[in-house]
């Protein structure tokens, strides 16, 4: 990858476009396992139900390095475009495209319908997208902020608040509590009243990044039994973990950054009768409006989200800490 900058944005302090080039720069992925390389290729087409965004800013994330190695179920042809997520203004709509729902200029973030696996993906000046995938932001929103904010926030919510059934009087226990999704999940119980969290933590430093009267907690130290544990780290610390759950309590299992292989004792789980819930985000709708209304929490100041920005010539780099566990947060590729 070379170390020259991406090209100019075209647009007017305003949000407008002044006119769109014809080709725009990317980093695509030539061979899996191999790094992206920066490209400069053809400005994609809108198709009559699309939207073309001028994107401010991609992220980087876990899923985008799974499917860039070859190992996710989707193999997208090579070469091709990642990036799952990102934010900018819309820069052309498709004729079909309702115009009062999709301004040109307006200020918004991509996420889903298989954007970076199915279809080119944000690690590039503009995407296409579907309607479904585009959502409006508040101009008033950093774009970073608003590329970083929506899969997390939304993995947080469906875990801890719709699979996990977070009732306001109860005791939570979050695992990878400074990370991304488990930093979000602390703050949504505190926003839905929950009695009291638990949060586990590497190292006591990360506090800086959890909302006060959380109970940190840095080893195996016993804890007040939780009502429901909510474990993004998984291998042989999820079998300690569950421990801290009362009977009949549940765990929503969300991710493995700690080990994907766990063995834990069968009568121990049956006696304790706590309910394993994996997450699958995947194979989830999340409730019509609730992006919109996370995004909403995060440009109001209740909800924060950890970010490194990074420039495309940092990128590599980004990665390589991304995959050994040494961000706190996310990396957002800025345009
Ligand atoms: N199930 C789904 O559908 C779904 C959806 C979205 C994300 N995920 C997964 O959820 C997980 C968390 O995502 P994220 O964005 O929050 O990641 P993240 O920001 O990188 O956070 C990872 C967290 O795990 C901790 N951690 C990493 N390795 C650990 C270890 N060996 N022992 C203990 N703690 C460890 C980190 O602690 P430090 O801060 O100390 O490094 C950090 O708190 C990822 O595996 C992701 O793929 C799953």
């Amino acid at each position: 990858m070379t170390s020259e900058c991406p090209v100019p944005i075209d647009v007017q302090a305003g949000g407008l476009p002044v006119g769109l080039p014809e080709t725009m720069a990317t980093l695509r992925i030539h061979e899996f396992g191999a790094p992206p390389r920066l490209d400069r290729v053809p400005l994609p087409e809108a198709g009559p139900d699309e939207v073309l965004v001028r994107l401010a800013a991609s992220v980087v994330g876990h899923h985008d390095l799974t499917i860039a190695a070859g190992t996710f179920v989707v193999r997208p042809s090579l070469p091709y475009i990642p990036g799952l997520e990102g934010a900018g203004h819309i820069a052309r709509i498709g004729t079909e495209v309702d115009p009062d729902a999709f301004a040109i200029g307006a200020a918004v973030r991509v996420y889903g319908g298989g954007l970076g696996a199915a279809r080119p993906g944000t690690w590039a000046e503009y995407v296409v997208a579907s309607g479904r995938a585009v959502t409006a932001v508040p101009e008033s929103l950093d774009p970073v902020v608003a590329a970083a904010c929506g899969s997390v926030a939304l993995t947080a919510w469906t875990a801890a608040i719709e699979l996990g059934a977070l009732q306001r009087a109860e005791r939570l226990g979050v695992t990878g509590a400074s990370g991304a999704v488990g930093s979000l999940v602390v703050q949504l119980a505190a926003l839905h009243d929950a009695k009291s969290v638990v949060a586990w933590v590497r190292t006591a430093d990360k506090a800086r990044l959890l909302p006060a009267g959380v109970e940190l907690v840095t080893g195996d130290d016993p804890v007040e039994p939780v009502d429901l544990l909510v474990d993004t780290v998984g291998g042989p610390l999820l079998a300690k973990r569950l421990g801290a759950v009362r009977p009949g309590g549940r765990a929503v299992l969300v991710g493995y950054t700690a080990g994907e292989e766990v063995s834990f004792s069968l009568p121990a789980l049956m006696a304790a009768d706590v309910s394993l819930l994996p997450l699958n985000m995947m194979r989830r709708r999340p409730p019509k409006g609730l992006e919109a209304s996370l995004v909403g929490d995060f440009a109001a100041g209740r909800l924060h989200v950890g970010i490194e920005a990074v420039q495309g010539h940092d990128v590599l780099e980004a990665i390589a800490r991304l995959q050994r566990g040494a961000v706190s947060g996310r990396v957002v590729l800025e345009w």
